[in-house]
């Protein structure tokens, strides 16, 4: 029998029953498995059986979390690691080499900006940085050395939606996997097949943590891509039960990187996990009733959510998401100190960084998550100095609403 979303991730099993009938997993801290023989350890490193060993390769209460990731987004392998950046920088690491390039949009979470525009370049790896809106754009920047293209599902803090269906169109002609980071829309807000993403890099430090419990990451494969074309997977044989991609980053990348997932947060994100539906429906309500009470206000100068009514992304979020696309708006006010004025006199609205906390959240991205950029990388991410971040959480709305209103009209 089939099963929706939440009931999916609430039901889903464990992969061997809990001595003592445990409801919920238990945590394993430990960092060391113990064997009978030493037969059973060595087939446990040679991939024989899948016993855990180490915590750094693998843990039962992380794979728990795994395994309720993979039951809702019903992708091929689940590997969860210690952060949202942990996940995009070992996705590359998996992927790409010296001579190898990414084209992505240069409208990124700022971390991953500083990752393409300085990181990654430092080992040879080339970021070519495009406009997602200009399918042609993407396709004349492709060439055979193109390791992947890269978006985010709705920029931040943008707000844009590159037409991921319509780009998965070029990408399969010319054979380059999509990887897309969800952070921003969990699974039940849009169908990540659909669009054509290959893999999934996602922050779950946001949703999935049930209320920014604790810093964590999740690499998603839908199986969906052949790697025989990639300079650094087609030497591989195809694994039995999982892609190339799958098989090097978790015999290689991930161990040799050691950014795993602590256990502790793993079982804080498996319960984050049974609560997701429900947050994210209410949050991405309350943010759509904010942008449009905002966006009434003679003070303010742009509300930016994708839903309003003339917001050029309007038609794409229609058909691509699933009711209000995300907890995330933006707000222009006259200036920086504007902003700063609103930002202060807020008594309810947390002036903190993070997104889809259960508090709502505000921040003045220019001069923090974009704060110490050099000049021209603020140019080419584009954020302007007028701009504030909203992320909407579970408090009333009419709470938030007279929050803002006091703020805005004293
Ligand atoms: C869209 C997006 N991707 C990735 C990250 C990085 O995630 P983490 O802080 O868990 O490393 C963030 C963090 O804010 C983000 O907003």
């Amino acid at each position: 029998m089939s099963q929706k979303f939440s009931t999916k991730i609430i039901a889903c099993s464990f992969a061997r029953p809990d001595a003592y009938g445990a409801i919920g997993f238990p945590v394993y801290r430990n960092a060391a498995f113990e064997f009978a023989d030493s037969e059973s350890i060595a087939a446990a490193f040679q991939y024989r059986h899948d016993l855990h060993t180490y915590s750094r390769i693998s843990n039962p209460t992380v794979s728990h979390l795994e395994a309720k990731i993979k039951a809702a987004s019903g992708a091929e392998y689940v590997m969860a690691l210690a952060s949202g950046m942990a996940a995009i920088s070992d996705t590359f690491f998996t992927i790409a080499c010296a001579g190898s390039n990414i084209v992505s949009s240069p409208h990124l979470f700022g971390n991953t900006f500083a990752l393409f525009a300085s990181t990654l370049p430092a080992f040879g790896v080339e970021v070519r940085f495009v406009n997602t809106d200009n399918p042609d754009e993407i396709a004349a920047a492709i060439d055979e050395n193109t390791c992947a293209f890269y978006s985010e599902l709705i920029t931040n803090p943008h707000l844009e939606i590159a037409d991921l269906p319509k780009i998965s169109q070029i990408l399969k002609e010319k054979h380059v996997p999509m990887v897309i980071d969800s952070t921003v829309v969990p699974w039940c807000g849009y169908d990540a097949r659909a669009c054509g993403i290959d893999i999934e890099v996602i922050s779950a430090t946001k949703y999935i943590s049930g209320g920014a419990t604790s810093i964590g990451g999740a690499i998603v494969d839908y199986g969906t891509f052949d790697w025989k074309n990639n300079r650094k997977l087609q030497q591989i044989p195809k694994p039995k039960g999982m892609s190339r991609f799958a098989f090097k980053l978790k015999s290689e990348i991930a161990r040799n990187t050691g950014a795993c997932m602590a256990p502790d947060t793993a079982f804080l994100q498996a319960l984050g996990m049974e609560t997701l539906q429900l947050r994210y429906e209410r949050m991405s309500q309350t943010a759509y009733r904010l942008a449009e009470y905002i966006s009434q206000h003679e003070k303010v100068a742009k509300v930016n959510y994708p839903e309003l009514a003339g917001n050029p992304y309007r038609e794409i979020s229609d058909r691509m998401f699933v009711a209000h696309p995300g907890a995330m708006f933006t707000v222009s006010l006259e200036n920086k100190e504007a902003c700063y004025r609103f930002m202060d006199r807020l008594q309810i609205i947390r002036r903190a960084t993070n997104l889809f906390d259960n508090k709502t959240l505000v921040i003045h991205p220019e001069s923090t998550i974009y704060g110490t950029f050099s000049k021209e990388n603020k140019a080419l991410t584009g954020i302007e100095p007028a701009l504030l971040r909203f992320s909407a959480g579970l408090e009333d709305f009419e709470d938030l609403r007279d929050d803002i209103h006091q703020a805005l009209n004293e």
